[in-house]
């Protein structure tokens, strides 16, 4: 067992006998309200588009936990950004009638930061740390007990005259969310009771999901319009949702007809330099260097990393997922390879 120290010196132990006196941790923690109120997340599951067997299986582990009074068990989510892993902490939050506590790994510097969110859980509280491959060792160290058996481990006091104390935490549900599972340790993937892969969303889930915004945002927009922002969402709701507000932006200055049509999309798109498969300037730089480059490939990550001026991690983690599942890109062992249908795309799409 890894006992770490807590950071909190014997002073902060004097307010109280039975518990220590833990540092308001407000600075630390995302606002929720502020995430719920860009209106227009889904609130509850049976609004969340798509992802339909991550719905499921976390839709039955919520019914049994509310059965039993009992905390839903640790989640991790994995996948690429923008696919929901944050809305999808709200909704279960919600669907448990809990708080969400959400915050950010590379925050959580301090033994204190991370001692401050859990001590100030509430029974059944559901806590959400993103980007949690970046969870620092410390914090990773204190959170092994707590989600095992809701122990928090803190060593009192320096030197000598330092001490052990256990404290009991109520139950509690972590959702971590990671770009990255593959660079968790297995002591911290292990503690998971479900491990879920958030997919990219399919043309017909992301128009639903354009239509719904686009409803909320009371925008009129034709069916085959959103279809066009959709097919150049890369699979990604975020950029659906950021498309369509480009998109009404265009309308609003240049646009004649009040209701959005399709050639309207593809002209908003085409002044941001989105082509039909939502491909962008990072991604054609990408293709394009292995293509001209390094005659197609293969090429090693760090070379592209260094060449294209972007960090390895974003490449591997933003960039080349969506180039993958579009069958652009392939990994190899030897390095990135772009496959004929790349080729194919980039010959014929090149935006002039
Ligand atoms: N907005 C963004 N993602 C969504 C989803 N999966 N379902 C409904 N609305 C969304």
């Amino acid at each position: 067992m890894a006992i770490v120290s807590s950071g909190f010196g014997q002073s902060d132990f004097k307010s109280s006998k039975r518990k220590p006196r833990v540092l308001d941790s407000s600075p630390l923690l995302d606002d929720e309200k502020s995430h719920r109120e860009d209106g227009l997340r889904p609130k509850r599951l049976d609004e969340y588009i798509g992802q339909s067997s991550l719905k499921e299986v976390l839709g039955i582990a919520v019914k049994a936990a509310i059965g039993r009074g009992e905390a839903l068990d640790h989640v991790l989510l994995y996948g690429p950004p923008g696919l929901g892993k944050t809305t999808m902490a709200l909704v279960l939050a919600e669907e448990l009638g809990v708080r969400c506590r959400i915050a950010s790994a590379p925050a959580l510097e301090r033994p204190r930061d991370i001692v401050g969110l859990l001590m100030n859980l509430n029974p059944r509280d559901l806590l959400f740390i993103d980007e949690i491959h970046r969870l620092p060792r410390v914090a990773e160290e204190l959170l092994y007990p707590a989600m095992e058996d809701k122990r928090l481990d803190l060593t009192v006091g320096k030197g000598i005259s330092s001490r052990l104390r256990s404290l009991e935490l109520p139950p509690f549900t972590f959702v971590g969310a990671t770009t990255k599972a593959g660079a968790l340790s297995s002591p911290l993937r292990d503690r998971f009771g479900l491990t879920q892969r958030l997919e990219f969303y399919n043309f017909k889930d992301l128009q639903e999901i354009v239509q719904r915004t686009a409803g909320l945002l009371d925008i009129s927009i034709f069916e085959e319009a959103c279809f066009e922002i959709a097919r150049r969402s890369r699979g990604t709701p975020r950029i659906a949702n950021r498309l369509l507000k480009r998109v009404r932006d265009f309308a609003a200055v240049r646009g004649s007809v009040h209701e959005i049509d399709k050639s309207l999309v593809v002209e908003a798109l085409k002044l941001h330099r989105v082509d039909n498969l939502g491909l962008d300037e990072s991604d054609r730089r990408f293709l394009e260097f292995i293509v001209d480059v390094h005659s197609g490939g293969p090429v090693g990550l760090d070379t592209l990393a260094a060449a294209l001026g972007e960090d390895s991690v974003t490449l591997e983690s933003v960039v080349e997922p969506y180039l993958l599942q579009v069958g652009f890109l392939k990994r190899t062992p030897r390095g990135r390879v772009v496959t004929p249908t790349g080729r194919l795309h980039m010959g014929l799409k090149k935006i002039s």
